[in-house]
């Protein structure tokens, strides 16, 4: 017998045919009588019938368990009124079995093949080959595929040329920790493995490619989390002859048609643009979550002189205050108060302020501190409403941003204000080119040390700080989707920059000597942008973790519990390695 069609995709049409399906049994329901089999493949669920008129066929069926592979042959009729279910594509038929072949046998199950049961994480990645066969884990990576192919199609279409670049190759500075690989041949020489195609993509422009695009693997060895693995997978793409506009609007033709044609969705363009330094003030964060306001706003000019020590004297010693207003948040009790102000204190908040808002101006134990028009001026520029609860964060910018910034997202979800049918997307750009590393004592790219300055003559190690980068991230419900900029093309510019990184000539020659030398030979301009595949592919699962979309992914404390890695390795393998293993 040989298959003809796939259970998920039958359906009326093929009523009074006759069909072979094979695929694992599901469940089964013995009637009695008649025994029921939920035959499924990655398409979907068909139910089976067996009738006991042929006893030796029944017999099998008897014997059919858990995940059994089989192939049956059997005419599709509608099933009997009364027993139609609306919730399955192939719910109003069923196929009446003649003919049965048993292709295998299984296990009893380590858990259910089902997408209601829990298991444990670690569980699911030891059998990931059962935990993939869920139908929503098979739905997920139909999808991906549908992503990427509908990505490729879209650059070739647009006169990308996709081509490879080297796993094995030096350090790239993306700022993560490299993987080494040790050379067999070069005993105390290690190939990195690429966190990025950076410098290569930066090359095939100069050498002519022009458009290049490439479903890149890149590996970085840092703590896992939620949207973080060792390897992923980025949409990364390079274009020569270009500016900001181009690559981000050429970014927003590729979302319009994967949008639509993957998830029948239309999306408005151009997106909106907001700058950095707006991004960190009212939303607290370099990838807002536009799906609902509740923004931050600055205090620190209105309450210097305020009458609230905490404030005052914050703001005095440079630092700042910021407040927001939280959406019918008068009746949170003094320990749901508690338990935010905890939540700040993770960031290193000292307390968290608050105000309640009432029909005479407001109410809390620091009310009496403030002067009815400081009150009023707060209530307005907050536009809170009686009924609100504003609350206040005093310190050091850094803490303020990140706290509030993080407050705002768990009250935004806990009070169930983000609307989880948008999309929005958001460019952040104007991002400062380089930030001030305090443990190290000096400037560091905020991206990476080859983005193009937008004042490339007058930076100096003096003005680094004001520089602002020809640079852009694309960011999705407050998920850093994406990001990019145009490059440095000139190898004097690109000295320079390193000069000011503390980046010593000697140290970016060993570095990256063959991209200034290829910097030097007509460099056309260029820039380009790198998306995170598989955030992009969480978001449009509505997965929270990229572990949903990644068929084999790492566990938090980066292991594979099906393949046991990381392991040891053989004495002749580390002999042949040049290496020794030293035990701490
Ligand atoms: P960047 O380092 O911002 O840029 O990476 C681009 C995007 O890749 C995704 N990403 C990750 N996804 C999963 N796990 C990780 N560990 C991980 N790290 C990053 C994010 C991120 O936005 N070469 C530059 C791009 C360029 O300038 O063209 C680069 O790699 O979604
Ligand atoms: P206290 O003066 O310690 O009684 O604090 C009065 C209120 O101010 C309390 O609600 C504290 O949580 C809050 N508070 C203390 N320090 C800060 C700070 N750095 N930022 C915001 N609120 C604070």
């Amino acid at each position: 017998m040989k298959r003809s069609i796939y259970c998920g995709k039958v359906d009326e049409s093929s009523i009074g045919q006759e069909i072979v399906v094979c695929g694992w049994v599901h469940s089964r329901r013995d009637h009695g009588g008649v025994i029921f089999i939920d035959l499924r493949d990655r398409e979907g669920v068909l139910q089976i019938v067996f009738q006991p008129e042929n006893a030796s066929m029944f017999k099998i069926a008897q014997n059919l368990r858990s995940e059994y592979v089989i192939c049956v042959k059997g005419n599709v009729r509608k099933r009997p009124e009364g027993t139609l279910n609306p919730n399955m594509f192939t719910g109003n038929i069923e196929l009446v079995v003649s003919e049965i072949e048993v292709l295998n046998t299984s296990a009893v199950l380590p858990f259910e093949i089902s997408d209601t049961i829990d298991t444990s994480e670690e569980l699911r990645l030891k059998y990931r080959y059962l935990d993939l066969r869920r139908m929503s884990l098979q739905k997920n990576f139909i999808m991906r595929h549908k992503l990427a192919s509908q990505v490729r199609s879209f650059l070739n279409e647009e006169g990308f040329l996709d081509i490879e670049t080297p796993f094995l190759t030096k350090s790239t500075p993306e700022g993560a920790r490299d993987f080494l690989v040790p050379s067999r041949i070069y005993h105390g020489s290690f190939f990195a493995l690429p966190q990025s195609p950076q410098i290569f993509k930066q090359i095939l422009m100069i050498s002519g490619f022009d458009k290049y695009y490439q479903l890149a693997r890149c590996f970085r060895d840092e703590d896992l989390r939620a949207d973080r693995q060792l390897e992923f997978t980025q949409i990364d793409l390079e274009m020569s002859f270009v500016d900001e506009e181009d690559v981000m609007s050429l970014v927003e033709r590729m979302f319009t048609r994967v949008c639509m044609s993957v998830l029948g969705i239309e999306i408005k363009t151009p997106f909106e643009k907001m700058s950095y330094q707006d991004a960190v003030l009212r939303y607290g964060s370099d990838k807002p979550d536009t799906r609902f306001d509740m923004e931050i706003k600055d205090f620190s000019q209105e309450l210097k002189n305020c009458g609230f020590s905490v404030f005052a004297s914050t703001i005095n010693k440079g630092g700042i205050v910021r407040g927001l207003c939280v959406p019918k948040g008068a009746n949170f009790s003094r320990s749901e108060i508690d338990t935010l102000t905890k939540f700040v204190g993770e960031y290193g908040a000292k307390g968290l302020a608050w105000m309640k808002v009432t029909s005479s101006g407001a109410e809390s134990n620091i009310v009496k501190y403030f002067k009815n028009e400081k009150i009023k001026t707060i209530i307005s520029k907050l536009n809170a409403k009686v009924g609100d609860l504003i609350v206040f964060l005093a310190d050091q910018e850094k803490v303020v941003t990140q706290g509030l910034g993080a407050l705002r997202l768990k009250l935004g979800k806990d009070l169930g204000l983000i609307d989880k049918n948008k999309f929005n997307f958001l460019w952040v750009v104007d991002f400062p080119l380089m930030e001030w590393n305090k443990e190290e004592q000096r400037w560091q790219a905020l991206h990476h040390p080859f983005t193009a300055p937008k004042n490339p003559d007058v930076i100096d190690k003096e003005n680094a700080g004001s520089q602002k980068a020809k640079a852009y991230d694309i960011i999705l419900n407050g998920v850093e989707l994406g990001g990019g900029s145009i490059r440095i093309n000139n190898s004097s510019v690109q000295k320079k920059i390193f000069d000011i990184l503390n980046i010593s000539a000697e140290s970016a020659k060993e570095k990256f000597g063959f991209l200034l030398d290829a910097l030097a030979y007509g460099a056309p301009p260029h820039g380009g942008v790198a998306l995170g595949f598989d955030r992009m592919c969480a978001l449009f699962a509505g997965k929270d973790s990229i572990r949903e979309v990644i068929a084999f992914p790492k566990t938090q404390k980066t292991l594979d519990p099906l393949s046991n890695a990381p392991s040891t390795v053989s004495d002749k393998q580390l002999k042949e390695l040049g290496l020794k293993v030293v035990v701490k």
